[in-house]
Order: C-alpha cells, then sequence, then structure tokens
C-alpha cells in the first residue's frame, strides 16, 4: 500500500469506500465532509492504494491540543492484512511531526468490535463521556 494526501480524482472512490465500509450516516453528508476537510488541513486527508485503486482512507486532524483520525477505512477486500495498522502508524508518525501529544479516537457504539483493533495498536479507553453537538445540519 502507498499512502498519499486525497486528489480530488478520488472523491467517488473514497465515498464508495467508506459506503463499502459502513461508515456513511444519513447525518454526515459525505462530499460536505471531503469539502469542508479540504478547506481544512487537506493534508491530513490520506489515501491508501494499492496498484493505483483507492483501497484505504483516513482523514486525520490537529487542533493544537489533540490530535484526531475519522474516516478510517480499508476496503473489505484488504483487510487482516496488516494495512489498517500501517495507516495508523502513518499517521501516528504525521501527528507527532507536527507536535501533537495524544491523539484521540471516537468509535460508534455500534461499532464497538473495532475497539480490538485500536487496542492491539496500544490505545486505551479514557474514562471520558464523548459528547457533540451539531453545528451544521448536512441532511
Ligand atoms: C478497522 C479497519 C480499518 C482495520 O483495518 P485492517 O487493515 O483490516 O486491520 P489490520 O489488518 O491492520 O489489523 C491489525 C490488527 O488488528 C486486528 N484487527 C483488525 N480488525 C479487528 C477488529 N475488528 N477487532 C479486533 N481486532 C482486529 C487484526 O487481527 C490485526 O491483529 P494482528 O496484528 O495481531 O494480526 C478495517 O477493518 C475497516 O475498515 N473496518 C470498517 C470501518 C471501520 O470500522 N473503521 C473504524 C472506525 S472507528
Amino acid at each position: 500500500m502507498k499512502v498519499r494526501i486525497f486528489l480530488e480524482s478520488d472523491r467517488r472512490a473514497v465515498i464508495e469506500l467508506w459506503e463499502k465500509c459502513g461508515l456513511t450516516r444519513p447525518w454526515n453528508d459525505p462530499d460536505r465532509d471531503i469539502d469542508r476537510k479540504l478547506q481544512f488541513q487537506p493534508q491530513l486527508f490520506l489515501v491508501g492504494t494499492v496498484d493505483a485503486r483507492v483501497m484505504a482512507s483516513a482523514m486525520a486532524g490537529y487542533d493544537g491540543h489533540r490530535g484526531s483520525v475519522f474516516y478510517l477505512a480499508v476496503h473489505p477486500d484488504f483487510q487482516g492484512l496488516g494495512y489498517g495498522r500501517a495507516l495508523m502508524a502513518h499517521i501516528e508518525t504525521v501527528l507527532a511531526g507536527l507536535g501533537c501529544p495524544k491523539l484521540n479516537i471516537v468509535v460508534r457504539s455500534s461499532n464497538v468490535d473495532v475497539v480490538g483493533f485500536y487496542n492491539g495498536l496500544a490505545y486505551t479507553q479514557d474514562d471520558v463521556v464523548s459528547l457533540g453537538k451539531r453545528l451544521v445540519t448536512d441532511a
């Protein structure tokens, strides 16, 4: 897998990847999510390719205090081969290079099985309650 910054020509493939990986939700318009990311730290929006095919993605960020990763996805045809681990390692290197002291991951309660993946990468559950407030309605 090669990891590179998202290009506009990847848009369709990335949205299809998110759909295939069950990451889209009615309240998140993927096109608008991409548009917003391209306005803010676009260099942290990454894709993974194998033979030029986009098969992985990660939308990372650093707000000056914490790092984040959303839309981490590896196409089902390529899962279980170490690509998710490799993409996370790449992101950790990039964020650490920006001075980011800690990376936070949000996992939907409907996707709690994936916690095992992060545990294997040395992520541990923080003693926090995650709260959110929608500021822009996409639907
Ligand atoms: C989660 C995901 C990115 C992992 O990618 P992947 O390329 O399949 O993962 P890897 O092959 O790098 O796995 C690394 C390790 O994690 C383990 N692992 C992978 N998925 C796991 C899961 N769901 N639960 C527990 N362990 C898991 C692997 O067995 C492997 O362990 P090993 O190193 O001891 O062999 C991928 O399954 C995916 O895209 N899932 C759907 C989208 C999703 O849920 N994204 C996360 C949103 S928070």
